[in-house]
């Protein structure tokens, strides 16, 4: 396994590589989440390439951004026992050098959920994954279904802007109480762990629902929400009943639909969706 820090080390390795090459993009701080993506592209792929790079743009000022956790050289550990040929380590002076001021927006899809809640997160990732193709120039690229909008986003950019990458979608892997893997999780405390499995069981609880009938979106989001309200550790940010394709609030469950949370346990801010 090659670790490779800088841009022009990494162009120059990728044009010896052996292709298709399949591309994981993450921050880090891996756990089995990633893992499942990294092992789908080596089952896919003679290349793979995994870039680990906590991305500054895509955190808000009042975000996580510095106490994100890092843990460089246990992830390289997992990424080499996977099997993995590269891992990309940009560093910030080469990804956003002072003079940087080309940004990738994509609209529409990203009026809502998280990018309501956080303004000029999904320009960042746009942007950094835009970037980072740029560099790898994979035939494939692996996301997690965990971050549901995040998926929507990249494939949206990919085929407005004529990337020709295809985008490969894996399901969430989640704890065995439901929580869905996060290096976020690395903040809650014992307490905060438990009672962080109420967004598996908000989701969980909408599922059943769909499946006895329920075709009322606004009932289900409300028994979801009186769910939540049970846990005192939990501050609601949103509960949505959404379009699966364009993420804007259903009335009534007669389409495909994606039912998404964002719920704060103490100070940590959790994700998670599950198709209906
Ligand atoms: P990060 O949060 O590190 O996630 C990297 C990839 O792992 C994403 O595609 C994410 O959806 C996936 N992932 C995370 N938890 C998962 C889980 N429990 N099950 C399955 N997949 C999971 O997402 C990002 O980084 C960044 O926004 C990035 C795309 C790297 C751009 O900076």
């Amino acid at each position: 396994m090659v670790v490779v820090k800088t841009l022009p080390e990494m162009r120059a390795l990728r044009q010896q590589l052996d292709t298709p090459v399949g591309f994981v993009p993450t921050m880090g701080y891996l756990h089995l989440g990633h893992l499942a993506l990294v092992k789908r592209a080596r089952r896919e792929n003679p290349t793979v390439i995994v870039s680990v790079y906590v991305n500054p743009c895509q955190f808000g000022p009042s975000e996580d951004f510095a106490g994100y956790p890092r843990e460089l050289n246990r992830d390289l550990e997992l990424l080499q026992t996977e099997g993995v040929d590269v891992v990309f380590v940009p560093s910030d002076d080469e990804m956003y050098p002072p003079e940087f001021s080309s940004w990738v927006d994509v609209e529409k899809v990203t009026e809502h959920l998280e990018g309501a809640s956080r303004p000029g997160h999904f320009r960042g990732v746009a942007t950094i994954v835009a970037k980072l193709f740029n560099i790898v120039r994979p035939s494939r690229a692996y996301f997690g279904e965990k971050d549901a909008q995040q998926v929507l986003v990249i494939k949206r950019m990919v085929a407005d802007l004529n990337m020709g990458i295809e985008i490969a979608v894996e399901p969430t892997v989640r704890e065995s109480d439901g929580l869905a893997m996060s290096s976020r999780n690395s903040y809650l405390n014992p307490e905060e762990r438990r009672a962080a499995t109420v967004l598996f069981k908000a989701l969980m609880l909408a599922r059943q629902l769909r499946e006895g009938g329920e075709e009322d979106a606004e009932k289900t989001r409300w028994r979801m929400i009186s769910l939540i309200q049970e846990e005192p550790l939990a501050r609601i940010d949103y509960v949505s009943i959404a379009d699966a394709e364009t993420l804007e609030e259903l009335n009534s469950l007669d389409r495909p639909a994606l039912a998404s949370l964002a719920v704060r346990i103490g100070k940590t801010r959790l994700i998670d969706n599950m198709p209906l």
